[in-house]
């Protein structure tokens, strides 16, 4: 099935609400079910992608698909001058708010209700861009990513973390168990959606992974595009300039 049609409760509303009301429902246990069911590697992950950007030294970042503002988090560690986070879950962006207000980062980072297919900021607003585990929930790819080209300024960088499918035959078989019982079984346990975690291990299955998603990058616009293989291929940091 094409990745555009993997939807969190295949139902006839469009995927961009079934993906906010899905987010919204998961709100509350995101961030404990993602230290638990990534054993906390995802953490290290974001580091490595936020490193990609130290050498432009960005002033203004924008964070599509913030979720609970874990990547605008580790993003104030570049000492830019501002950070927008958007998403389309308000539930999600509450956990976030909160969590930005403990760390004394509401100043710094602020948090808006935004599509990052449809969102409208001028052209050549932000100095770099930042998506995690966002793209593969997109309603349109290509508009997502052309929209967000747009908004980034002409030799602006783009990062985007995303789970991926490893090739070698013996992680595959790891990683297909794992996400195919392992993940669900906690969602089911842990998550007031269960749902949402058997829909995280089809909608990686449908999408476009390594050299497929370049090809995507490259076909939006970006240029110096290329992908860096994480934990074995269980995740992919994509990167490109403008
Ligand atoms: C798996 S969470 C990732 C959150 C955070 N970036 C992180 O690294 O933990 C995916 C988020 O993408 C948001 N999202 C999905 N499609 C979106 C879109 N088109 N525009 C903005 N946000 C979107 C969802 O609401 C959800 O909060």
């Amino acid at each position: 099935m094409k990745h555009d049609k993997v939807t969190p409760y295949n139902s006839s509303a469009p995927k961009k609400e079934q993906v906010a009301t899905m987010f919204d429902n998961i709100s509350g246990r995101y961030d404990l079910l993602n230290s638990l069911l990534s054993f906390g590697t995802h953490k290290g992950w974001r580091k490595k992608c936020v490193n990609l950007l130290r050498d432009n030294k960005p002033s203004t970042i924008l964070d599509v698909a913030t979720g609970t503002a874990d990547f605008a988090i580790e993003c104030a560690k570049l000492s830019p001058k501002k950070i927008v986070g958007i998403d389309i879950s308000e539930g999600m962006m509450q956990v976030g708010r909160q969590k930005l207000q403990k760390l004394g980062l509401d100043k710094l980072i602020t948090l808006e209700q935004g599509n990052a297919e449809t969102i409208t900021y001028p052209d050549n607003s932000f100095d770099a861009i930042v998506v995690g585990f966002g793209v593969r929930n997109f309603q349109n790819l290509e508009k997502g990513l052309a929209n967000l080209h747009r908004i980034l300024k002409p030799g602006g960088k783009i990062v985007i973390l995303e789970f991926s499918y490893p090739t070698n035959t013996v992680v595959k078989a790891g990683y297909s168990f794992y996400f195919s019982y392992i993940t669900p079984l906690i969602g089911k346990i842990f998550s007031k959606d269960p749902r949402a975690y058997s829909y995280l291990m089809e909608s990686v299955k449908a999408f476009p992974n390594n050299n497929n998603f370049v090809a995507i990058l490259n076909g939006t616009g970006f240029k110096n595009s290329g992908f860096k293989s994480l934990s074995m291929g269980v995740a992919a940091i994509y990167y490109g300039t403008k």
